[in-house]
């Protein structure tokens, strides 16, 4: 009896390493676009359009991610939620296919941080750049300095916020305050908190890249700053296995290095899906199931075969997947808690 389920079990254990070990003879899906959140189906369209004609993935996941930068009804770029003092400051990071990256943290008054990014990236020695250092640089570089008045919406929720000035930045969390039902978030109220838009692209050579570009948290402490400008934290590509990048509570993300961590998931051997389950479970592992339950991290992930995929903590995270014009659309991610 023993001797009979050792024999099945190494005759499965088998079939399941001789399945893993030959490459998928699928076609490769690509050119292949995907980003965070339902954003990203804008961002998408503009990526596509470049993807589609042959351009670099590089020059798609930046002028894809412009798309919601300049939004004014969106938490990203200079019309989002401010910080505590009441000044909007923005992260940004982008990575190509040979380990170039750039990003720029706590920048100010610049309509285009993963533009300045990109400048860091190709156009300095360095990989990052913060603050006023960081804007001197953009503004050398011939970006115009936009006023500091709040969008009409994200100066209506700051001054909601202001009424109690509670320190309890959180982001990402699809929950209606009291009614604990997954219903979109009121801007108005400062609910609505979708920070980032990270997208990951592999172009029609074969090529990833990836970016990302965010307010952060609303209302966050002056100089805090999140995951999405940290190559290894809010975005991570290796061109020969993958590219990843992440949304949500930015302090869990750089603790485990997300988007890094999903990147050597990938070269272990698992598909995209289940690259970003097991980064999350490494948040859940790392802070403990009910303060996870306080917050959201999604991650998204694609690989060289095209094969695409998300994982969030909690219900309510989605986000765009396109590789074809009329196929652009939402995917809810799946979720642990
Ligand atoms: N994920 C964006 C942030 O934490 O700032």
């Amino acid at each position: 009896m023993e001797r009979r389920k050792f024999l099945e079990f190494s005759s499965l254990g088998l079939s399941a390493i001789t399945f893993s070990s030959f490459k998928s003879s699928s076609p490769i899906r690509k050119p292949i676009v995907i980003s965070t959140w339902d954003a990203g189906i804008e961002a998408n369209k503009t990526a596509w359009k470049i993807l589609s004609i042959g351009g670099s993935a590089l020059d798609a996941v930046e002028k894809g991610v412009m798309v919601t930068e300049s939004s004014q009804n969106c938490c990203v770029g200079l019309g989002a939620n401010p910080d505590r003092d009441g000044f909007v400051t923005l992260d940004a990071s982008i990575m190509d296919h040979q380990f170039n990256c750039g990003s720029v943290a706590f920048l100010e008054r610049i309509k285009h941080p993963i533009s300045v990014a990109r400048r860091v990236m190709e156009k300095t020695p360095h990989v990052m750049l913060v603050g006023e250092g960081a804007q001197q640089f953009a503004v050398a570089e011939g970006f115009p300095l936009e006023s500091d008045k709040l969008s009409n919406d994200a100066k209506k929720a700051y001054e909601n916020w202001l009424k109690k000035s509670e320190y309890n930045p959180i982001i990402n969390i699809e929950r209606t305050k009291g009614n604990n039902a997954f219903a979109p978030p009121k801007l108005e109220t400062g609910e609505w908190n979708h920070d980032t838009i990270g997208m990951v692209a592999m172009d029609a050579n074969g090529n990833l890249s990836g970016s990302c570009t965010t307010s952060g948290m609303g209302f966050k402490m002056r100089g805090r700053v999140g995951d999405s400008p940290i190559i290894g934290a809010g975005l991570f590509v290796d061109n020969e296995v993958g590219a990843a990048t992440a949304t949500g509570q930015g302090e869990d993300v750089i603790r485990i290095c997300g988007s890094h961590l999903v990147v050597e998931f990938m070269r272990q051997g698992l598909n995209p899906e289940m690259a970003c389950k097991k980064a999350v479970e490494r948040i859940i592992k790392a802070k403990g199931v009910e303060k996870s339950k306080q917050i959201q991290v999604g991650f998204i992930a694609i690989n060289k075969q095209g094969d695409y995929g998300g994982y969030c903590i909690q219900k309510g995270f989605n986000f765009a997947v396109c590789y074809a014009e009329e196929k652009n659309f939402l995917v809810d991610g799946k979720f642990i808690l």
